[in-house]
């Protein structure tokens, strides 16, 4: 167990913002499930949302994004619609909950842009930064949660969740050789500011990846998460 760095952060404190990151397929959106229950299970007034999407707009900004119809959406079309969805999540969704002293928890966030859109398209990194200040009005997060996995591996998963019933989407369509660009960014996003970041080796047991995120929430943020409590 990793011992707390910072005294235990009792649940009705100031607000706290966590993002999740990783390339498709890292099993992330079940691992933050699985988080939200807990902390609530310790009494955080948790909101779980995700990008795109997240409100009623941003909902069907995903399915314009999702859509296999939509093969010639130009990467800077598909940049602005990331972040028209993400300036509606912010101002309805988040800082609101924030205000309100809550924990919010977004699976994807402005990294995903920098990730995907920079590294993955290659569109400029400063043009991004703007873009993303713009339709956030500088809001960062206090703790990103990364789940790093092999793009081999991470389609191999994405597959056996096709064939559970999961949607194919057009962003999973993309050339293996985009999804190792997308890892090599997060690589160099963590290396940049390395204090905002927690690196979790995604290609553990599910178990195992979730007690490496709960002892990161645990020693970085000073949560008080009871180990061994039923998940
Ligand atoms: P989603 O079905 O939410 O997948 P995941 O479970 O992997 O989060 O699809 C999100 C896809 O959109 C994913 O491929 C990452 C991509 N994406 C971007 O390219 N840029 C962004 O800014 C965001 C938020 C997501």
């Amino acid at each position: 167990m990793t011992s707390a760095v910072r005294p235990a952060r009792q649940p009705g404190a100031a607000g706290l913002f966590i993002t999740f990151e990783g390339p498709d397929g890292s099993g992330k959106t079940t691992q933050v499930q699985q988080i939200a229950v807990r902390l609530r299970q310790q009494g955080y007034d948790v909101l779980l949302t995700r990008e795109p999407g997240g409100t009623t707009i941003g909902d069907q900004i995903r399915h314009i994004l999702h859509d296999l119809k939509n093969q010639a959406m130009h990467p800077r079309t598909e940049l602005l619609l990331f972040n028209a969805s993400r300036a509606q999540l912010v101002e309805e969704v988040i800082r609101p909950h924030l205000a309100r002293g809550g924990l919010v928890i977004c699976d994807r966030f402005y990294d995903s842009t920098l990730a995907y859109q920079g590294y993955g398209h290659g569109l400029d990194l400063d043009m991004l930064r703007r873009i993303i200040t713009a339709a956030t009005g500088g809001l960062r997060p206090d703790l990103t949660v990364y789940l790093d996995i092999a793009p081999e591996d991470g389609l191999q998963r994405r597959l056996s969740a096709v064939a559970r019933g999961e949607e194919w989407n057009r962003l999973d369509d993309m050339a293996m050789a985009f999804h190792r660009r997308v890892r090599e960014g997060y690589h160099q996003l963590i290396a940049a500011e390395p204090d905002r970041w927690a690196s979790i080796d995604a290609a553990q047991p599910v178990a195992k990846v979730q007690a490496d995120i709960l002892a990161a929430l645990r020693s970085r943020l000073g949560l008080a998460l009871d180990p061994a409590s039923p998940g």
